[in-house]
């Protein structure tokens, strides 16, 4: 028997994913369709054998309770949602419901990071994990550059039997460009490991009497990567997989249209029948699109590609979409144009207005780049060009032009906006 831990953070973790994450937890954003940690259930569900994914986080109970139910219902296996009392870090959730992973006996439990996407191959991994001897850990990795390889865990292996030999949890100067993808099988046994972590932290802030309760004196939390991971390279108990499949971080808003493609690319073989086709579609499309049942699209619009459409949302006549996520209940009025947008709930876009941003995909020219996570404003103060984001509830009236912006919820737009934020 097998379990998946998937590990959401909480309401201060995903800033860089504002203001998306404002009104409803960054893990439960929907791309292509359906929450992001779906697409981590779906992947575990493929799993044979595998009877139960805990959901771990800091976010209160009541935020993922609806999301959990509607889960169960759907994949009918056991997936529980078990909240950390305060942020316990990438380990000290693990620690701490280890009853709760442990009970039933699993031969091995999957770890996976909420913030991430991928065409996760769950199945090649534990059969590779299964086959190394006396392994306590894989770890999936990916190839990256080498200038970028610098944001995430660098791991260097041995060739041939694909031990870990060293590893660098974001290292201040290169070491490896096989990085982390936040993907892990542990074997039942690393609850040891992770014992005597918590114990050396236990003794050591007693011992020193510590009044502080910041971050680096609670010895609740327990960074997975530097405190676990680190200490088994070169011990022979902790292996990599290299995927060569499509992987990114989920970071950024930019991220998401990015996260998005690619998951609808993946309906084209996994799940056909969530893609239109033109004999499906309400209106005109191109390439890969999603459209939930009950949005309403004018037969006279022209969506596609990479473009996700939510419930209840309405889009209409004359209007063009592409690239773009349109969130729940958001409606498109006539001949306007979204591209490289994403379009929070309920936001209204009048007629005749465009809603543009800038792609932030990673260089196609370089082999192994990843997405790039630039910071909001450039050095001389101006906002990066990224994605335009409409918050929830934004009103953009007709005939107004929002380029490169970022919108944050509730505003009304009483003119034209480019390169700016809107507080
Ligand atoms: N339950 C819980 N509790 N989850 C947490 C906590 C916590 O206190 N802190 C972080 N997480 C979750 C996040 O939501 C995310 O899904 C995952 O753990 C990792 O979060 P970060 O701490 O932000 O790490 P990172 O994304 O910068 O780096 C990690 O992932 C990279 C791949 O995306 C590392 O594992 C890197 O080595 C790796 O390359
Ligand atoms: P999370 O999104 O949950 O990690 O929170 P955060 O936005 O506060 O991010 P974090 O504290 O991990 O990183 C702070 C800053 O470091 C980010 O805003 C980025 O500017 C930079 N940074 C972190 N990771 C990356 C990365 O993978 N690539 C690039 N280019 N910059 C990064």
């Amino acid at each position: 028997m097998l379990k998946a831990v998937i590990l959401i953070g909480g309401p201060l973790k995903g800033t860089r994913f504002r203001p998306l994450s404002l009104d409803a937890p960054k893990p439960l954003f929907p791309v292509a369709g359906l929450p992001m940690i779906q697409h981590h259930i779906e992947a575990c569900v493929q799993v044979p054998n595998l009877k139960e994914i805990i959901i771990l986080g800091y976010y209160p109970s009541a935020d993922l309770q609806q999301f959990v139910l509607d889960m169960v219902q759907e994949y009918k296996i056991s997936i529980r949602y078990l909240q950390e009392f305060i942020a316990l870090g990438t380990g000290g959730g693990i620690f701490h419901f280890r009853d709760q992973i442990r009970c039933g006996n699993p031969d091995a439990f999957f770890v996976l990071n909420g913030d991430v996407c991928a065409d996760f191959a769950l199945n090649e991994m534990l059969e590779f994990h299964r086959g190394c001897p006396n392994s306590l850990v894989t770890v999936m990795a990916t190839e990256a550059t080498r200038q970028q390889s610098v944001y995430y865990g660098c791991i260097v292996r041995n060739q041939q039997t694909s031990e870990i030999t060293h590893y660098v949890e974001k290292p201040s100067t290169f070491v490896s460009t096989l990085v982390n993808c936040g993907v892990y099988v542990f074997s039942l046994e690393i609850f040891q490991n992770i014992g005597a972590v918590f114990k050396r932290k236990e003794d050591e802030f007693y011992s020193r009497n510590y009044v502080k309760n910041g971050k680096d004196t609670d010895f609740n939390h327990i960074q997975l990567e530097k405190e676990l991971i680190m200490p088994l390279a070169g011990t022979g108990r902790a292996y990599v997989y290299q995927t060569s499949k499509w992987w990114s971080q989920l970071k950024s808003a930019g991220s998401a249209i990015y996260a998005n493609r690619h998951y609808l690319q993946l309906y084209r073989s996994r799940h056909p029948s969530r893609l239109l086709t033109s004999e499906t579609a309400p209106c005109k499309i191109i390439g890969d699109v999603y459209v939930h049942s009950s949005a309403t699209v004018d037969p006279t619009a022209i969506v596609g590609p990479n473009v996700s459409i939510d419930a209840g949302s309405s889009v209409g006549p004359g209007v063009r979409i592409k690239e773009s996520i349109i969130l729940q209940g958001a409606s498109i009025g006539s001949h306007s144009l979204v591209l490289n947008s994403i379009v929070g709930r309920n936001a209204q876009v009048g007629h005749w207005s465009r809603v543009e941003g800038t792609p932030c995909d990673p260089n196609p020219n370089k082999a192994f780049a990843k997405m790039d996570n630039p910071p909001l404003f450039n050095s001389n103060g101006k906002l990066n060009p990224s994605i335009t984001i409409l918050g929830d509830g934004v009103t953009v009236p007709g005939e107004l032009i929002v380029l490169n912006s970022i919108i944050l919820p509730y505003k009304e737009l009483s003119r034209s906006f480019k390169n700016e934020i809107l507080l």
